[in-house]
């Protein structure tokens, strides 16, 4: 294919990227704005380089027509997660959309079977409809589901690889293997004191959201003109702040609330 056909080749895939991202990114987004816990903790997404596809085509023997069908990892979306468990969470949200907006092909679980190479992830491979300049079109795209610890050594071995272009020497090899046992044993740990972490997650997220929601209001008093409130309401701020004491920063929270919502600025 010439350069400018790969570019309009690869236009329906970048399409994916983006939109499967803000999907994640979304459901994300508006969890941790209800003040809910997040099974997702960051998403990226990529599209293969042709020079990777070409590679891959040649090394399992597609040729150019087939491309879009036997490689399904053109667009690809990477869903992290703090704990093992986050991710069967964010799988079930995958199902759940399955004949909606997209389609679940198949599931690679290497969770429970992980990889030789110590490589651990879940992976969902979905068929996703865009709608291009020429009408509905329907491409293949590879979710990988892991944690950061998982991710961690991924990307570690994945960089190895590349630099040892593909033959990784042996005893580099084994360390890696037993980095990889580290990993596991680093999410079952994080798994047996899971609840606690949210919990303390938790406590610091209400926390966080008083205090920007205090100082909102501080700023919202000082552009009514009350400056003299403001100032007060500042320094009680902080004050509290230096103490760090939660419970109060509570009640300053509600008194300057009350306050404030008679001086909304108008619409
Ligand atoms: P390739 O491994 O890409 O040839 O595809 P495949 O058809 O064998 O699918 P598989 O599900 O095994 O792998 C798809 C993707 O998972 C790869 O492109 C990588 O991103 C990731 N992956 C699989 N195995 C490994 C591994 O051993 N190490 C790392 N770092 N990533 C892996
Ligand atoms: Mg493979």
């Amino acid at each position: 294919m010439e350069n400018i056909e790969w570019k309009k080749f690869l236009i329906p895939y970048e399409h994916a990227v983006e939109e499967l991202k803000v999907k994640f990114k979304s459901i994300r987004n508006e969890l941790r704005t209800i003040g809910e816990y997040s099974p997702i903790e960051f998403v990226t997404g990529r599209v293969k380089k042709v020079s990777s596809i070409l590679e891959k085509a040649k090394k399992l023997n597609v040729n150019s027509e087939e491309i879009s069908e036997q490689i399904e990892d053109i667009a690809g979306i990477r869903i992290m997660c703090q704990f093992v468990e986050d991710i069967y969470t964010v799988v079930d949200y995958i199902r759940d959309r399955d004949g909606e907006d997209l389609e679940i092909v198949l599931e690679k679980d290497y969770i429970t079977h992980f990889k030789d190479s110590g490589y651990r992830s879940y992976h969902v491979v979905i068929k996703y409809p865009i709608h291009t300049a020429l009408g509905p079109k329907n491409i293949l795209a590879e979710i990988q589901i892991r944690t950061l610890a998982m991710n961690f050594w991924a990307i570690i071995e994945h960089s190895l690889k590349y630099k040892y272009k593909q033959q990784i020497p042996n005893h580099i090899e084994d360390r890696l293997k037993k980095a990889s046992d580290a990993a596991f044993k680093l999410d079952q740990e994080m798994s047996e004191i899971r609840h606690e972490i949210r919990q303390a997650q938790k406590f610091f997220e209400v926390r966080s959201n008083i205090v920007s929601s205090i100082l909102q209001s501080v700023q919202t008093l000082y552009l009514s003109g009350r400056i003299k409130e403001a100032n007060e309401f500042q320094e009680r701020f902080n004050r509290l702040w230096e103490k760090g004491d939660t419970m109060e920063l509570k009640i300053l929270h509600k008194e300057i609330n009350k306050l404030t919502q008679k001086y909304e600025p108008c619409e």
